[in-house]
């Protein structure tokens, strides 16, 4: 690599053709600061729950791409994300993961005050910028509060960039998958349990985020971990009731003609799920006092239709992805360009008994957490990756599986289940949201 990308969105946009990436998008560190700048503030990412904020004062600390932000919950009870950055000379104003700060936050280096708006509460010694100009320039405005943000079913999502698409518009039908999960609560309430399990991965984020949706994997990557409970549980009596590990681990072992069957469906701007027929999830066994429960708030006919609905993961193109099917959702935190963190979180289906967060937490524990041995073999693939494009000859990476020309361009399309569509409409969006603002975007 050598090309300088800086200010040549021509130069980005080759490197994803219809059908193939080029290496560069996983190993070129002035890419990533590229991706830093541009990308991620041009896309909507999640940044919180609702439920981690219950009361005014209430924020977490997060970031979006490297921008250290707060979100909280206003007095007027609406959810604020504010850049977490003092007016005065920067410091950062919270340093904990989470608290209350009551009416207003304080900053630790000279004590300026400010509302949970953002705006300027107050600053020591007052009459010291008397006949300056503070007030005119951006510090006396107080915090920078990110202009779009938006609670969709209380999963909170923000751009950074004031221009670029609409909530909606940018997320379209994919939202279904976030209804379908609030729904599977007899509340239709999703509360965050717990805390948060957080993986370091020696990968670039897309490497993750693609293999999401990368059916071709799991019978092979997976064979040492799931393929071992699989042989375990093989000579068991067809009708003994499997442990809840076992009913886990053992469909991430499907043949090919499963993940094939079971679908994937993409939409613009780079989102994606898989199981859109059925998943690895659809035959965990039933809980007979949830059904109880969902019937009694939903009736036969609407709860038949929720529980039917498995789908395995749903992207949420750049940095959410949920299971929707288990409550269990990973959050992307590009850290380098060969080094990213998975945070992945638990949520209790609000009204649903006890059973369900059990279910819930031995899966983000089995799976989706740093002690998971089926975590482990897709971590070893990913570093395999990250050391394998080094090599010279061949700087493409091949995503040509089940190509049609006429998928470039449909908001909404449905296909087989180990196409590789979804990893080819998120570097469509990639190059996109890569450039529209140097000019050369949509
Ligand atoms: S840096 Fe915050 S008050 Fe000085
Ligand atoms: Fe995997």
């Amino acid at each position: 690599m050598s090309t300088s990308y800086r200010d040549d969105p021509e130069a980005i946009q080759a490197l994803v053709q219809p059908d193939r990436v080029h290496r560069d998008l996983y190993i070129d560190p002035d890419l990533f600061a590229l991706e830093q700048e541009h990308f991620f503030a041009n896309t909507w990412n999640y940044v919180g729950h609702d439920s981690q904020l219950p009361k005014p004062g209430d924020y977490i600390r997060n970031e979006i791409a490297g921008q250290p932000l707060i979100v909280v919950r206003h007095q007027d009870d609406t959810i604020r994300v504010l850049m977490n950055r003092c007016a005065h000379k920067g410091s950062r104003l919270v340093s904990a993961p989470s608290g209350n700060t009551g009416k207003h936050f304080r900053c630790p280096y000279h004590a300026w005050t400010f509302r949970t708006d953002g705006s300027l509460l107050n600053m020591p010694l007052k009459n010291g910028y008397d006949g300056t100009a503070v007030h005119e320039c951006e510090s006396g405005k107080g915090l920078v509060a990110v202009k779009n943000v938006r609670v969709y079913r209380g999963f909170i999502f923000a751009r950074i960039n004031d221009a670029g698409p609409g909530f909606e518009e940018y997320f379209g039908e994919s939202l279904s998958s976030i209804d379908n999960m609030a729904d599977r609560s007899p509340e239709g309430r999703l509360e965050i349990a717990g805390g948060c399990l957080r993986f370091l991965h020696q990968c670039n984020w897309k490497m993750f985020v693609e293999n999401l949706n990368d059916t071709m994997h799991p019978m092979v990557v997976h064979e040492s971990s799931a393929g071992t409970a699989k042989r375990m549980w093989a000579d068991k009596p067809a009708d003994l009731a499997k442990p809840m590990a076992i009913e886990q681990f053992t469909p991430f072992m499907s043949d090919y003609k499963f993940f094939e069957d079971m679908g994937v469906r993409v939409f613009d701007n780079g989102h994606s799920f898989s199981g859109v027929h059925f998943s690895i999830h659809s035959k965990y066994s039933a809980m007979p006092a949830y059904d109880a429960a969902m019937k009694a708030a939903y009736g036969e006919e609407r709860t038949a239709r929720i529980l039917g609905l498995a789908r395995h993961n749903t992207v949420y193109y750049p940095n959410l992805t949920i299971k929707g099917a288990i409550q269990a959702i990973r959050v992307v935190k590009p850290i380098a360009v060969d080094k990213t963190l998975v945070e992945s979180w638990t949520f209790r289906l609000a009204g649903a008994p006890p059973e369900m967060l059990q279910r819930t937490a031995m899966y983000s524990r089995l799976i989706n957490s740093p002690f998971s041995v089926v975590g482990h073999d897709d971590l070893q693939a990913y570093r395999g990756i990250q050391a394998g494009l080094h090599a010279s000859g061949n700087p493409w990476v091949s995503l040509h599986r089940n190509f049609d020309p006429a998928e470039i361009g449909e908001r909404d399309l449905t296909t087989v289940g180990t196409s590789e569509i979804s990893m080819r409409n998120q570097y469509r969006a990639w190059a996109r949201y890569m450039t529209m603002a140097m000019g050369a975007g949509r």
